[in-house]
């Protein structure tokens, strides 16, 4: 698929990377700026994953995120998005509880989030759920392994498939999965060997989280490959920066600068005499604007440095 010379990465571009051996890259992102970085640095699939009940919202688990939240969140992903795939998370409970459930909110995702294909959690029992999906016309990622969703029943986050009889039953499920239709599957906390034996039994791709290097791609959550959370040390993630120091360095420097009053200087003020590219002027940094599109925040390229906001009236 081409939009403005630009190849969309499509369920058939995954299936190709598959069949020709090349690894599928997919990160999370949860908002426009991150999403376009992503984007723009290469990686074929952005999962708006529910994992931001943790990682943005700061809970202890995924269980609480809704639907409305990932559908904002899907929305500002797709508007940061040009070439990459961009798959919404199910949240729980947005599918559990009956297939109808299932459908109109995987349909929402897509109408409403604007998401090309959605993943869910859980194995064969969500066949049936994946194959009307499939046939609607909605692109499915399976999840089975270690499934967050899932963790008071697994009784923590633990790595999945160590006895014969639960590595049984992933390779059932991915099966299962793959036969209903799903288009990839995300195989999580699971031992390489396992992994690397689903991989080879499926013609769908397989991509892995603490999941061996032998999957047709990897997904990590982007805050985790950034370093962002200097408390979370999981083996699988591999750090890639550590922006926890360097935020908190940068934030520490405005903060002296502004104590010290050598922020903003002449070079980041404006004056009365000098006129200022339209750009410059804009409040905030928006995608459109660092993409090259339209200044949608400043109507008025006179230079004005803000659109002026009615001051509130004291009674
Ligand atoms: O929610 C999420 O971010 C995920 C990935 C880690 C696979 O499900």
């Amino acid at each position: 698929m081409k939009s403005q010379g630009i190849t969309k990465v499509t369920v058939n571009t995954l299936a190709k990377m598959k069949a020709e051996h090349r690894k599928i890259s997919m990160l999370t992102a949860y908002d426009a700026s991150f999403a376009r970085l992503i984007d723009q640095a290469g990686a074929g699939v952005i999962l708006v994953g529910d994992s931001l009940g943790m990682v943005v919202q700061g809970g202890g688990n995924t269980l609480p995120v809704t639907m409305e939240e990932m559908i904002y969140h899907c929305r500002s992903v797709g508007r940061g998005t040009e070439r990459a795939q961009v798959v919404g998370d199910m949240p729980f409970m947005s599918y559990q509880a009956s297939l109808e459930d299932g459908i109109r909110n995987a349909g929402r995702l897509v109408k409403e989030g604007g998401v090309e294909a959605v993943k869910l959690e859980g194995g064969a029992e969500y066949a049936e759920l994946a194959s009307r999906l499939s046939k609607i016309g909605i692109p499915v990622m399976g999840h089975i392994g270690l499934t967050p969703q899932s963790l008071h029943s697994m009784g923590g986050f633990k790595v999945q498939g160590r006895s014969e009889t639960q590595a049984k039953k992933i390779v059932d499920d991915a099966r299962a999965l793959e036969q209903a239709g799903c288009y990839a599957i995300v195989l999580e906390g699971i031992p390489r060997e396992l992994a690397t034996e689903i991989t080879d039994a499926l013609t769908i791709p397989t991509i892995g989280i603490g999941a061996g290097p032998h999957c047709d791609g990897q997904v990590l959550v982007i805050y985790d490959l950034l370093g962002m959370n200097e408390e979370f040390r999981p083996k699988f993630v591999k750090r890639y920066d550590n922006l926890a120091v360097r935020i908190r360095t940068a934030v520490e420097q405005y903060i002296t600068e502004v104590r010290t009053g050598e922020f903003p200087d002449d070079e980041h003020s404006f004056s009365k005499d000098v006129p200022v590219r339209p750009e410059s002027a804009t409040p905030y940094g928006s995608a459109k604007v660092a993409a090259g599109g339209t200044f949608e925040r400043d109507p008025d390229a006179s230079g004005a440095a803000c659109i002026p906001l009615p001051l509130p009236t004291r009674k």
